[in-house]
């Protein structure tokens, strides 16, 4: 109670000021999570490649760098639950399970740095992480936030299992707080406003996240990923206004290359995930990913709308044909315009729309340049008069960008 009150006088001193600045996330964040694939997996006796343990993290990396990940701009190689012991030590400290990381967390992030890529670990605001089986950062933040500090983390993700609300508006920027008195640069990615439901104050979340989780966790599904497209659909609070460079709304891990998408699938959750400008956090086993969806992960032309500098999130621009056509509209940079249709429906067959430019704002009189968003394949010359024909698969996306002449 008496730290809780410390804090608050803190905050109350500190808050008004504390724009986020840390100089991170000026384009979305890229790089690799545990959690959808790998969950907490911790016996590593009955499943020794695939525990959360530093082997599989370390192999990992190994693979965003031989297999050219790292080259096109995944960067973190992030941990969630479930890597220390269910206690703290004798300083009230958190260790790592020595068994599982038998190098320590500061050996773990050595190695990750010396392939030129960042460590992200997780931890959670409340009393105890998700699943109740390790202790939380609640009445620890400091402690804790320069435990992360010394083992040279550079990505936290900070959860909101078993706390409470109405907490987190001076508990994530306390956290926030301690992350930046330790003088690391921590990349903070908050699960507030999610556990908020619709009553958040993203001023006060971009003043103190470089990312935050807008909704429910992902699974490895279409109706889970569509789902999530709903909720940007939906804007709820207009949040999409709040994403750009140093904070961007997170809505949660890519599942490209795992068991639950077809091909059709993953272009739309790549794809939109681009639009969102969201970060682009791959949770897949890299050693056996399909060549196709590898392909698509690295795929420059989506992965430069994703990044673009001026960092705006898509919003839904209109519902088509009885609402199974979402169309999302992103501006770029040089007043670039790119488009998606998405084809929320799972049946049927491909069938053609036509949309006018100018209904999805290509305005400039003297037409634009259209290219694939995924191919750079250039698909003609429009005016905003004109009629631009598609044909959108059932589940599918069609994604282009727009020049103007
Ligand atoms: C792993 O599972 C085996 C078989 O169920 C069990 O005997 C062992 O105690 C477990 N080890 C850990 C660390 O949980
Ligand atoms: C801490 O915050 C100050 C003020 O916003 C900022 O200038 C500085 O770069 C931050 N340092 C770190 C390590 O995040
Ligand atoms: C939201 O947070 C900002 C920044 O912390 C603060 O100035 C503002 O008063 C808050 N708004 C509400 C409605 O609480
Ligand atoms: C969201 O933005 C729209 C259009 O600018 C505006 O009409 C609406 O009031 C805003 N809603 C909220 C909750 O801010
Ligand atoms: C996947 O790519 C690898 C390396 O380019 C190649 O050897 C292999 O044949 C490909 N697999 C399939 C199924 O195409
Ligand atoms: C979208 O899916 C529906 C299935 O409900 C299908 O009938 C329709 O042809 C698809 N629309 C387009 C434009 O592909």
């Amino acid at each position: 109670m008496i730290f809780l009150a410390l804090t608050i006088t803190l905050l109350f001193t500190f808050v008004q000021v504390g724009a986020l600045n840390n100089g991170l996330a000026l384009t979305p964040p890229m790089g690799w999570l545990t959690w959808e694939r790998f969950r907490c997996n911790v016996n590593c006796t009955v499943d020794p490649d695939n525990c959360i343990s530093e082997k599989l993290i370390k192999t990992m990396a190994d693979h965003i760098v031989t297999d050219g990940y790292r080259d096109v701009g995944y960067e973190y190689v992030c941990i969630d639950n479930c890597w220390m012991l269910p206690s703290r030590d004798e300083h009230g400290r958190l260790v790592a399970d020595p068994d599982r990381f038998p190098s320590g967390m500061k050996g773990l992030s050595d190695y990750i740095h010396g392939k030129g890529l960042k460590l992200g670990i997780y931890e959670d605001f409340g009393v105890f992480t998700c699943g109740k089986k390790y202790p939380g950062s609640e009445f620890y933040l400091k402690t804790d936030a320069d435990t992360f500090a010394n083992w040279g983390v550079d990505l936290l993700k900070f959860d909101t299992c078993n706390s409470n609300p109405s907490d987190f508006e001076y508990g994530f920027p306390a956290m926030e707080f301690y992350l930046n008195k330790t003088g690391r640069p921590i990349l903070f990615s908050c699960e507030w406003p999610h556990g908020q439901h619709g009553k958040s104050n993203y001023t006060a979340i971009r003043n103190t996240c470089n990312m935050w989780r807008t909704g429910i966790d992902v699974q490895d599904s279409w109706d889970s990923v569509m789902g999530v497209i709903d909720v940007y659909a939906e804007d709820m609070e207009n949040f999409s206004q709040y994403s750009g460079p140093g904070g961007w709304a997170d809505p949660d891990m890519l599942v490209v290359g795992d068991f639950g998408l077809s091909y059709e699938q993953e272009r739309a959750q790549f794809g939109m995930w681009a639009m969102f400008a969201s970060p682009l956090l791959m949770s897949v086993d890299l050693r056996n990913i399909r060549n196709e969806s590898k392909a698509l992960l690295q795929n420059k032309n989506i992965l430069a709308i994703n990044q673009d500098p001026m960092g705006k999130q898509a919003t839904l621009k209109m519902k088509m044909l009885k609402n199974s056509i979402y169309v999302f509209t992103r501006p770029l940079t040089n007043s670039r315009i790119a488009v998606a249709l998405l084809n929320k429906s799972d049946r049927g067959t491909p069938t053609s729309v036509t949309i006018k430019g100018s209904d999805v704002g290509l305005s400039n009189q003297n037409g634009y340049n259209v290219v694939d968003g995924f191919t750079a394949q250039s698909m003609g010359s429009f005016l905003p008069t004109s009629d631009i024909v598609l044909n959108v698969n059932p589940s599918g996306i069609v994604l282009f960008v727009a020049t103007p002449k």
